[in-house]
């Protein structure tokens, strides 16, 4: 049920209280809602102190200290005329204090529980902190690992993002938004900012309408529909016209079509922006193009609070539109209990122990760590086979930088290093030589490397931790090379001439082209930034006492020049395949023009990634067997039964995600290759068997059409079941419409 659905249907008593405070509030007052303010800054203490008890402000960015936080709302709520409390908003990302892995580590757990009880443990600890209001989660649908901010998205594809979006929503908010220890959601950037052009941030999106709905928008809109409270415009131009001032997206789509009741908070002075952007002149027609869009409130940018009363006045924008925007802002106030509990009682609550909390951080980091490659078996290690390894790199025994980016109150001293998670697990029986090798992850100087290959010569096998530090992922952060930073390249082929095996644990916020150092690694696990205890669930994968069972939520390109490369791609009208994808070294001197291929492909990277989207190994193998539908026919309206059975093969008990696909074979418009459309945890004990179900509804099949307007079609698909984008076992079926005979689409 939409935000306003919830809030049109039972006209409820926050609706009553919401009239009854707007028709009290003065102009200024109703502006100093829409106004969000920095706690930042020198002077902003007093400043804000003053303007509180004025009732200019209505929301306050980036104060976390609990003292002064409460001092503020005590102002706003016993020294302002009508006592309106503030939100109090602040970036959990990723958690507050103990900090889980980056939001694509954690995509790539593929478990939304997991992401459900790491946004809980965040919210509980910044509720404490007086933070009544987090700037998350990010649901932008990020196809490019140029982009910094992939670091902070659920990954490339729409269906993934959905579930886990909403999990995370579900994990801040609670079941009651004005439960002590719940915090309002914002989910961002609304909307189609992963798609800057070359991964440039704040570059600008061009997206169809057709692909903004089936591509970019779905995720947001299932994260309101589950009740997100907020929602924040994103900084890029669309189209030709910034989100922020866009009323396609923040009227058309998000107010009238999806009944959205909360409201829009701008993103980071983008309202000023506007002007920058060349969309307007000044200060005051931007508020004037941001205010009559949809943005109810300005975030840190002061234009609205020094613009708007003009606009008020001259008649250019009409008082309707500011009381609706205050309605929205003060709606998220009473949904949030503000006025009901005292700031103080919201901020106590039986809070998880720090071992509770630790553990949740330790399973997203064990789940999300994806194994890539296992040659030989290598992992995991025993104690009884390996007497000696040698912990080489950069990034073993750094406990800032495994934490990853958007770490505002993070404590490093929390952290479980890998060095020190193996030193806990093994380090009385298996003796360990640590060399650093870089000073970090971007050092260019190799004058330490000698020490690193002595010391893999002197050990049974290489732990080489490799990756990127946090500053290089996040906001602002892009990068044309993907590629490992620095000196690190050149570090594995040294450490490779001590003919030892290694195993490479890489940190980063993207993914990597590893292509130039993959054949000289013998295992690889890729473990983003794992967060607060990615040390502790290192070791346990590296030897054994769990089995990885991450997936990747994001494809990894073999070179960036395949940027964008995505699994749920097109097919288009010459598509490549083995036997057409010519490669740049295979081509006979002097070939004639239409003699190699025709089809879409690289000469020099060919057409298939590095790793797919979905993948991930285990220590153990999954047999995939009995594929059965429960009808071959699915009628609009009613729902297809998919079950298959999956079988440990292996000697390890593990978890595996069964993932399902489907493919529309003709549509109103071209329809992807593949589309993920379930996906479903399990673990199995070694030879233990079991059978997965998923249901599929007619509606899972719906997408928008030539017109832009959501539709099912009848016609033939295919399905496929498996542990990765590229599963082999496939089924069909047919979609017919509801009543007919089933014997034509
Ligand atoms: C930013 C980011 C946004 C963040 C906001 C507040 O520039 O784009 O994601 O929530 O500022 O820090």
């Amino acid at each position: 049920m939409s935000n306003a659905v919830a809030a049109t249907i039972q006209p409820s008593a926050v609706e009553k209280r919401v009239a009854d405070l707007l028709g009290r509030m003065t102009l200024a007052e109703k502006l100093g809602q829409m106004n969000q303010v920095s706690a930042e800054g020198p002077g902003a203490v007093e400043a804000l102190r003053k303007a509180v008890c004025e009732g200019r402000i209505g929301s306050v960015i980036n104060q976390v200290d609990p003292s002064f936080v409460n001092e503020l709302q005590r102002i706003a709520v016993e020294d302002s005329r009508l006592g309106i409390p503030l939100l109090i908003g602040r970036d959990v990302i990723h958690g507050f204090r103990t900090v889980m892995p980056i939001p694509l580590g954690q995509a790539a757990t593929w478990n939304p529980d997991v992401v459900h009880a790491g946004a809980r443990v965040a919210a509980l600890e910044a509720a404490a902190a007086g933070v009544n209001w987090t700037f998350a989660p990010m649901l932008d649908i990020s196809r490019d690992p140029r982009w910094g901010r992939i670091a902070e998205s659920l990954g490339e594809d729409p269906f993934l993002t959905s579930r886990l979006g909403t999990a995370m929503v579900a994990g801040f908010q609670g079941a009651d938004l004005s439960v002590p220890g719940c915090i309002a959601a914002c989910v961002k950037h609304f909307a189609g900012y992963g798609a800057s052009e070359s991964g440039r941030d704040y570059a600008t999106t061009n997206i169809p309408e057709n692909e903004l709905r089936n591509v970019y928008l779905p995720p947001f809109r299932a994260a309101l529909d589950a009740g997100a409270a907020t929602v924040m415009a994103s900084f890029s131009d669309l189209n030709g016209v910034p989100a922020t001032a866009n009323r396609f997206l923040m009227r058309d789509i998000l107010r009238e079509e999806w009944g959205f009741g909360g409201f829009v908070v701008s993103d980071w002075d983008s309202i000023r922006q506007l002007a920058v952007h060349g969309l307007t002149a000044s200060d005051r027609d931007s508020a004037f193009e941001a205010v009559l869009a949809g943005v109810d409130m300005d975030m840190a940018g002061g234009v609205y609070a020094a613009q708007l009363s003009a606009l008020i006045e001259d008649g250019r924008v009409p008082m309707e539109v500011i009381d609706a925007a205050v309605a929205s802002i003060l709606r998220v106030k009473f949904r949030l209990g503000l006025f009901d509990r005292s700031y103080a009682e919201l901020q106590r609550y039986p809070s998880p122990s720090e071992d509770d909390k630790r553990r949740v951080a330790h399973e997203a980091a064990r789940q999300g760590i994806v194994l890539l490659k296992n040659d030989r078996g290598l992992l995991p290690l025993s104690p009884e086979k390996t007497r000696s390894i040698a912990v080489i790199g950069p990034l073993a025994d750094d406990p800032y930088e495994q934490l990853g980016t958007w770490i505002f109150d993070g404590d490093p001293a929390l952290s479980v290093t890998g060095l020190q998670g193996i030193r806990d697990l093994v380090g009385n029986e298996i003796e360990v030589h640590h060399v650093r090798a870089l000073e970090t992850s971007r050092s260019r100087s190799t004058k330490s490397f000698d020490g690193a290959v002595q010391a893999a010569r002197a050990s049974d096998v290489v732990l080489l931790f490799l990756g990127e530090e946090s500053i290089l992922s996040g906001e602002a952060h892009s990068r044309a090379d993907i590629g490992l930073p620095g000196a690190q390249a050149e570090l594995v082929r040294r450490v490779h001439e001590a003919d030892k095996p290694v195993v490479a644990i890489i940190m980063a916020g993207r993914p990597l082209v590893l292509t130039e150092v993959i054949d000289d690694l013998d295992a690889v696990l890729f473990a983003w930034h794992p967060g607060t205890m990615g040390g502790t669930a290192l070791a346990d994968l590296l030897f054994g006492v769990e089995s990885p069972s991450g997936k990747l939520p994001v494809t990894f390109p073999r070179a960036v020049g395949q940027i964008p490369i995505y699994y749920n791609q097109k097919h288009g009208g010459k598509p490549p395949s083995p036997d057409t994808a010519i490669l740049i070294d295979d081509i006979p001197v002097r070939a004639p023009q239409t003699s190699i291929g025709n089809t879409s492909c690289h000469l020099d990277a060919g057409y298939r990634p590095l790793f797919p989207f979905g993948h991930g190994l285990s220590y153990t193998t999954f047999g995939y067997s009995n594929l059965r539908l429960s009808s071959p026919q699915l009628r609009s309206g009613e729902a297809l039964a998919v079950s298959v059975e999956i079988t440990n093969t292996g000697r390890i008990a593990a978890d595996e995600v069964a993932q399902l696909y489907v493919r529309d074979l003709v549509g109103n418009v071209t329809r992807p290759v593949r589309e993920l459309k379930g996906f479903q945890r399990v673990r199995l004990a070694p030879g233990e068997k079991t059978t997965v179900t998923f249901r599929l509804d007619s509606g899972d099949l719906a997408f928008y059409g030539r017109d832009n307007t959501l539709m099912t079609e009848p016609g033939d698909f295919q399905l496929w079941v498996g542990g990765s984008s590229e599963a082999e076992l496939r089924a069909a079926f047919r979609l017919v419409r509801a009543g007919t005979g089933g014997t034509s689409p």
